[in-house]
């Protein structure tokens, strides 16, 4: 069994913020955590100013008497390092620790997450205060987890402040060795840009015109470096002082700021924060998309979503609440993907500051709330579920992302600014999604073995040892799908000789000739067996050497030339998508899929229907089944041919045989018993 902490079964709780609060409302708090089946609340995210009032003198006490309180009502702790806000006294003792835009201004004091990741100043003061934390809490039976900083990357990616400049010179250094290898990978032979040494670099400030694509790229890389070193700054003294208890930061579900596959190799465990909209009716999708990625970043283990709201957030024009059922059906969403809890922003709704207007656990209404009423009956339910923790779940095929790859392909003088990597992967997870199908997310060094189909939407830069590994994964049977646009640059950002997709022509079996965007507002046709597909923003002139044609161009310039190719590679085989085919994504996608063998986790789903399965260690299977439209919906369990699946409904727990109905915005989560092998 893999538990994320010592607190038994699932966890459910959220960000308290007790110092925005007197001390007798603390105890009505505890009380009615206990009362909702809370047994983890975070505590501390943004109190560095109420422990540390000044310079001189620190302020436990409050903590320790809000640790004991939780700790007699039987609620863990999961304690922030309470790092991501320094205090006024400390940036007007420091002012050189606020960060810095590409414009040259300065940001103030007076919001949160102001801070350099450079800055030596604040970097001190942060591990000094987890230091002291650790100290004086490490023993706390009340503690059951440490919570670094908060949502690195938030707000604050990037500092061009002068002590950033030399801390991007020193990762410069290491990474390039000298100033002649830094020109060469540079290209900076293109519009004089040579450099004579180290000292003469600066950050990509704003400047007359396109800055060096590299020196972005590497801007990127240090960036998110620069945060991390920060976050292992703070993990050391957790690891020295408080060994054992596990450590986490929440990320930000797809961030493109930060190399999450390098961060997750520091953390504990993997936990996100989720804020999907319930003003856009396929959200839930794109949910699923953050929380495959969270399950994926350490391999398959359970992740925990750390922050979720309620119902409304208060940070998006418009911020619509979530109606009823919404807010359990999405919760039950990420267990369906291999959480083992569900925590919210915020415990109790704050009645001052930026975010009183965000919905919380305990509404400003208070007990007589509906979203009370929901906090209440949701922790009742998840304790029904408490026997999920552990269980893991494992896609069916997986998809390539390289934060690389995703840097380099977004930088400016592309062919077109519409390949965003975002843009690209959605319709192809879409297609997936739509077809019952899970996926894991792998990193470009992964094994790809496990896998019938890997898929890759943009590999616009790609290493030779990439692509050796990709071509032998195929030349040993693996089928590998391919997006456009890629093979197209080495980790400098030059492009490959001889013809794109470089690395990859020969596994592809073509080559590309030209790339031919397509203008906004317009699409090309392309012919697959017939029916018509429509390609958006982009297309390539490609010709085949040895790949067969699955697609044709069937209108503009590219007419009667292939747009979609597969060739035959060893035991394997490589598909090939020169267009961006959007919405249209599936039907190709249909074929490498049939050819993979991979199938829906439960065929013959209705639409709006979300099936996964989590696998406990002794082999008993939970089939979630999740209904995300507003229609009554009746699955059949009984299949010509399948093995039947009778099970128990842990959320009602009824015994399951022919068919379950899933009410608009219902759910069931199936136990079915072991040895319960995947279909
Ligand atoms: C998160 C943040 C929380 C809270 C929440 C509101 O990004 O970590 O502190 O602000 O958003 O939705
Ligand atoms: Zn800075």
């Amino acid at each position: 069994m893999d538990r994320l902490t010592r607190v038994p079964g699932l966890l459910y709780g959220g960000d308290w913020n007790p110092e925005q609060w007197p001390e007798d409302v603390w105890a009505e708090d505890a009380e009615l955590m206990a009362e909702a089946g809370v047994n983890l609340v975070t505590v501390g995210v943004f109190s560095w100013a109420r422990l540390q009032p000044d310079a001189h003198s620190w302020d436990f006490g409050w903590l320790d008497r809000l640790l004991d309180l939780v700790h007699r009502h039987g609620i863990a702790v999961d304690l922030a390092t309470a790092t991501a806000s320094p205090p006024a006294w400390l940036v007007r003792a420091s002012p050189e620790l606020l960060p810095v835009t590409a414009d040259g201004v300065r940001l103030e004091f007076g919001s949160r997450q102001h801070y350099c990741p450079s800055s030596t100043a604040y970097r001190s003061a942060a591990v000094r205060l987890t230091r002291k934390l650790a100290e004086r809490y490490r023993h706390h039976p009340a503690l059951a987890l440490w919570h670094i900083h908060n949502e690195y990357g938030d707000h604050v990616q990037e500092c061009f402040c002068p002590a950033s400049a030399a801390d991007f010179r020193r990762w410069l250094r290491e990474r390039h060795g000298s100033i002649e290898e830094l020109n060469h990978s540079w290209g900076t032979d293109c519009w004089s840009q040579r450099y004579n040494s180290f000292a003469q670099i600066e950050p990509p400030r704003t400047a007359p015109g396109p800055v060096n694509p590299t020196q972005l790229l590497d801007w990127r890389r240090f960036c998110s470096d620069s945060l991390l070193a920060l976050h292992r700054a703070e993990k050391a003294v957790l690891d020295e002082l408080s060994p054992g208890v596990p450590v986490t930061t929440n990320f930000m579900s797809m961030l493109k700021a930060l190399d999450y596959w390098e961060w997750s190799r520091h953390e504990d465990f993997v936990s996100d924060d989720a804020y999907p909209d319930p003003a856009d009716p396929r959200t839930h999708v794109n949910a699923a998309l953050n929380y495959d990625l969270m399950r994926s970043l350490k391999a398959g283990r359970p992740w925990l979503l750390m922050e979720q709201a309620p119902s409304a957030v208060s940070w998006r024009p418009v911020n619509l609440p979530k109606p009823p059922g919404l807010y359990r059906l999405w919760s039950l969403q990420a267990l369906a993907r291999g959480a083992d809890g569900v925590l919210h922003f915020q415990w109790r709704a704050s009645s001052a500051g930026a975010e009183k207007f965000h919905s919380a656990m305990l509404p400003h209404r208070g007990t007589a709330s509906r979203g009370w009423q929901e906090t209440v009956r949701f922790g009742t339910e998840l304790r029904r579920l408490g026997e999920l923790a552990g269980s893991r779940l494992r896609g069916q095929a997986a998809v390539l992302l390289d934060w690389d790859s995703w840097w380099a392909l977004e930088l400016d003088d592309h062919p077109s600014a519409r390949m965003r990597w975002l843009d690209l992967l959605r319709p192809w997870y879409a297609a997936l999604y739509e077809r019952g199908v899970t996926v894991d997310f792998i990193p470009p060094t992964a094994e790809l073995d496990g896998y019938p189909l890997v898929l890759a939407p943009n590999l616009y830069l790609l290493d030779t040892a990439t692509a050796d590994r990709l071509t032998g994964y195929v030349r040993t049977g693996g089928r590998l799908v391919c997006g456009p646009f890629s093979g197209i640059a080495d980790r400098h950002d030059h492009i490959h000789p001889g013809g794109h997709p470089g690395p990859l022509r020969d596994l592809f079996g073509l080559v590309v000739d030209e790339h031919w965007p397509i203008p906004d507002g317009a699409a090309t046709t392309v012919d697959l067996d017939g029916s018509a597909l429509h390609a958006e923003h982009w297309s390539e002139w490609i010709e085949t050497e040895g790949a067969e044609t699955v697609a044709t161009y069937a209108s503009g310039e590219l007419a009667g030339l292939p747009a979609v190719t597969r060739h035959r590679y060893g035991a394997g085989s490589a598909w090939y998508l020169s267009c961006h085919l959007g919405a249209d994504t599936g039907p190709v996608l249909d074929l490498p899929l049939a050819e993979a063998g991979v199938d829906a986790e439960l065929p013959g789903l209705p639409p709006d229907v979300e099936a996964t399965r989590r696998h406990a260690a002794d082999g008993t299977g939970y089939l979630f089944l999740l209904n995300h439209g507003p229609a009554e919906r009746r699955i059949p369990l009984d299949r010509a041919g399948a093995r039947p699946l009778h099970g128990t409904d842990l959320l009602t727990g009824t015994a399951v045989s022919t068919a379950v109905t899933l009410a608009p915005l219902g759910a069931v989560v199936l136990r079915l018993p072991a040895p319960e092998e995947r279909p």
